[in-house]
């Protein structure tokens, strides 16, 4: 693993961003697997502005998200896809035929997960996937628990993410409790990672994602075993690493 850290948060998200745009640049072809929620907002804005100036070019480029809420429809401005497409596929060129998202719609859900997986592979693997993780130690949904999943699954999600996520909607109870996500095969097939963490509610998680011993209790330490791994974290999220 490469441990980056950062003075702050846009420090951050540039170097997000270069990471990516760099990929993009050696393999314009390049397959994406993007993560939502607050932390990489910055590194899509940056991404944004890079694309507006000409300095990447997204128009051969795929993408494969994480994860997404289960029952939120896409227009539910709360959901995965609504994300995606207002901080970053609207306002960048890619063509909207090479943007892939995990259904919310649980009817069929199993096969849904089957024929990601096979578009995944289908498309060559991921060449770069961006990640964010929970307090709880999740990447995409992958929850701490006794098992942990290979492939997209539908999963439970924790108390601990509901009420993590709950800041996002007007209460709780509103917070869906079930969602589609990329396995940890899945993750692990990606050919380089990155994982973004800002703040002192990442520190414990990103101590034992870094250093600690390999454990579904923290579904992100089996990131320990991937071979090209790069961890930005900003002072206040590396505070616990030892
Ligand atoms: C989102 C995802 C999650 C988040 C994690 C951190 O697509 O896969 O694992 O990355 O919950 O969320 P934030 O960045 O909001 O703290």
């Amino acid at each position: 693993m490469k441990l980056i850290v950062v003075d702050n948060y846009q420090e951050l998200s540039e170097r997000a961003a270069g990471v990516l745009v760099t990929e993009v640049a050696v393999k314009p072809q390049a397959i994406l697997g993007l993560a939502t929620g607050s932390t990489p907002e910055g590194m899509y804005a940056q991404i944004v502005k890079l694309n507006r100036e000409g300095k990447v070019d997204f128009s051969q480029v795929t993408t494969f998200n994480l994860d997404e809420y289960a029952g939120l429809a896409p227009e539910h401005e709360q959901s995965y896809y609504y994300y995606m497409h207002h901080q970053l596929f609207h306002q960048i060129n890619i063509r909207p035929e090479q943007i892939n998202m995990p259904s919310c719609d649980l009817e069929d859900v199993d096969q849904f997960c089957r024929e990601y997986d096979q578009r995944i592979a289908a498309a060559g693997g991921i060449d770069l996937q961006v990640l964010g993780i929970g307090g709880n130690g999740h990447i995409g949904f992958n929850e701490p628990g006794e098992q942990l999943r290979v492939h997209t699954h539908l999963v439970d999600l924790t108390e601990d993410t509901i009420q993590a996520n709950s800041r996002f909607f007007s209460s709780a109870e509103e917070v869906p409790k079930q969602a589609v996500t990329m396995g940890l095969g899945s993750i692990m097939l990606s050919k380089k990672i990155i994982l973004l963490a800002a703040g002192k509610a990442k520190a414990e998680a990103i101590a034992r994602t870094v250093c600690g011993l390999i454990t579904t209790a923290i579904p992100a330490s089996i990131l320990q075993l991937h071979r090209d791994v790069i961890i930005i974290v900003d002072r206040e999220a590396a505070a616990l690493i030892t």
